[in-house]
């Protein structure tokens, strides 16, 4: 506004704006501070020009360089694997445990592979240390199904146990009461039987009653001293370690119903190498053969 008064005591001119006599100074802003500004404006308009910036119908505004932080996490994966890939061929190549564990460098790299696959693929069954939880088996005791060499824990990972895979390690316990194979009776003296077989106090009249039964229908499996089976993945039922647990009542429902566990198969999922990593560390977490 042409009128507005010069301030007599400031000699700096109002806006004419005036509240309760107090009257707004018409100062000019800073000059570092419109410099600022103006290099603000300067740089916004040469980084839309520079990098991806708007966003568009089909796409976004790909700047003069081009940038994509998507590319670059894919370009250093992919040198990542390269860097890897010396030493993946040497881990497929190395035919034993033995060559793989007298190398440290090969050893600490299939452990820190097989570390982060089992946290990827498998601790969700078998807890994030490999500890296990009812019905699906520790993997740190030196209690094996399936057999706890370096091969047999690799051909378990590939082919997984009753997973449906035509190379799976199949072996299935009856469920002799729901089936009706045995009755009632018969089913709590067997629990009481392999409650005794593990060394606690069992009812011994519903013992002997059960001997001759778990001689006929058990023993094919558990062997003749419940000592179990690795080739057909039948668990030991003399020693304190359980799948399903062990006592009286679990063991009642795992005759009653049978259990049938099933380990999905890694073969098509995961890469010889990573399952040969995976099988190093799993060896490795305590109890390998
Ligand atoms: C969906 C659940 C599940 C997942 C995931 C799983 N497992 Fe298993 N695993 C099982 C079950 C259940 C058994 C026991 C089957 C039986 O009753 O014989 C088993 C058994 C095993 C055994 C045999 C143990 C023995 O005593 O012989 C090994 C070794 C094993 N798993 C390793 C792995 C590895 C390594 C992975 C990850 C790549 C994995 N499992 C992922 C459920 C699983
Ligand atoms: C055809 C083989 C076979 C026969 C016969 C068999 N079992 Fe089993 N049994 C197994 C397998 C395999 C398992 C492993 C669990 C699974 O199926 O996931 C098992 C598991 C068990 C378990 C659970 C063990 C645990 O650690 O929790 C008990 C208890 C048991 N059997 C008792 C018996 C009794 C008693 C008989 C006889 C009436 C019997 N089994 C007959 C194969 C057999």
């Amino acid at each position: 506004m042409a009128d507005n008064e010069i301030d007599s005591h400031s000699g700096v001119e109002t806006t004419g704006h005036e509240w309760d006599e107090i009257k707004e100074l018409n100062n000019p802003l800073p000059r570092w501070w419109l410099i600022v500004f103006y290099a603000t404006v300067v740089w916004s308009i040469a980084y839309w020009i520079a990098m991806p910036a708007w966003p568009g119908i089909s796409g976004y505004t790909k700047g003069l360089r081009e940038h994509s932080e998507r590319e670059n996490v894919v370009a250093a994966v992919a040198a990542l694997d390269e860097e890897r890939e010396a030493q993946m061929t040497r881990l497929i190549k190395a035919s034993s445990i033995s060559e793989i564990e007298s190398d440290p460098e090969l050893l600490q790299f299939s452990m820190a592979a097989g570390k982060s696959l089992f946290g990827d693929n498998c601790a969700t069954c078998h807890g994030a240390g490999g500890q296990g939880f009812p019905g699906y088996p520790s993997l740190v005791d030196d209690a094996w199904l399936w057999g706890g060499t370096l091969d047999d824990i690799q051909q378990t990972i590939h082919y997984g146990i009753r997973s449906g895979h035509s190379d799976t390690r199949f072996n299935i316990m009856q469920a002799y009461g729901r089936d009706g194979l045995l009755n009632r009776d018969q089913v709590d003296d067997l629990a009481s039987y392999v409650v005794s077989l593990s060394g606690r106090d069992a009812d011994p009249e519903a013992i002997e009653r059960a001997a001759p039964l778990f001689a006929q229908q058990c023993t094919t499996c558990h062997g003749a001293d419940g000592t179990g089976d690795t080739a057909q993945g039948a668990p030991d039922l003399t020693d304190a370690i359980w799948l399903y647990g062990g006592d009286a009542v679990t063991i009642r429902q795992s005759i009653h119903n049978g259990r049938g566990g099933v380990m999905p198969y890694w073969t098509e999922r995961l890469s010889e190498t990573q399952i040969t990593a995976l099988a190093v560390y799993v060896h490795a977490l305590g109890g390998g053969e």
